[in-house]
């Protein structure tokens, strides 16, 4: 399967946020990726519903919700209400993970689980087979603009495995610190889905370095 490029809003100046959302609609990007913090289970507040729902009136790409928040199943019905294609709760706040995931999907929206940096992929060997995403943070949650934590790239393979072994249909997807520089090792790791926030929005053309994204091909980067 050829990668998915899903941009984070975060990175995004939200003072223009029509015109950015129109950039990302007018490129080869697959889904928008939506970042949602509470200040609890991260220490950092992001946006809500009323951004989400300006977000959804322009957006022409799937919505990719990623929960970066206490007690997620308080929530899940209205981001499932505002048009999310795929929710992304995180392991570390759901004790009731299986039940959490039923939600999501009972609606027919895709469900995802982020693995912060210390939880390992083996935490999900139980679960795997019920979900269609994991989401590997490459990053502390909470912020953009940070640096790729290289120990993720063994963890990508780990998981990649386990998905093999089980005959699982899961995406991968990472997300934090991945550049045009890094892209090709964290592909070559076995990554379905490539999420960038500052690498997007901060550069000169944001259109081009999603198309550059997108354009790495399993051939040249085996070189
Ligand atoms: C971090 C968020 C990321 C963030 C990535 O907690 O989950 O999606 O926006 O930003 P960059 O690509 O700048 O690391
Ligand atoms: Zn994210």
């Amino acid at each position: 399967m050829k990668h998915l490029v899903a941009p984070s809003l975060l990175a995004s100046d939200f003072g223009r946020l029509n015109e950015e959302i129109t950039l990302i609609n007018e490129s080869t990007a697959d889904w928008l990726h939506l970042d949602i913090m509470d200040g609890k289970f991260v220490p950092n507040i992001s946006f809500g519903f009323p951004v989400l729902k300006a977000v959804q009136k322009i957006v022409e790409k799937p919505m990719d919700v990623h929960l970066m928040i206490v007690e997620p199943e308080r929530y899940i019905d209205r981001f499932l209400d505002m048009g999310a294609s795929m929710i992304t709760v995180h392991y570390e706040v759901c004790p009731h993970l299986h039940s959490t995931i039923s939600q999501i999907k009972s609606s027919g929206a895709g469900a995802g689980v982020a693995l912060n940096p210390h939880t390992p992929v083996e935490s999900l060997r139980d679960i795997l087979a019920e979900l269609d995403l994991v989401c590997i943070m490459s990053v502390n949650p909470g912020f953009g603009g940070q640096k790729f934590i290289p120990h993720t790239l063994e963890k990508i393979r780990a998981l990649k495995q386990m998905i093999v072994q089980q005959n699982a249909s899961c995406l991968i997807e990472v997300d934090g610190g991945i550049t045009l520089e890094n892209a090709g090792s964290i592909l070559r790791a076995g990554v379905d889905v490539l999420v960038a926030g500052s690498t997007v929005f901060k550069s000169a053309n944001p259109k081009d370095t999603v198309s550059k994204l997108k354009s790495l091909s399993m051939d040249t980067l085996k070189v």
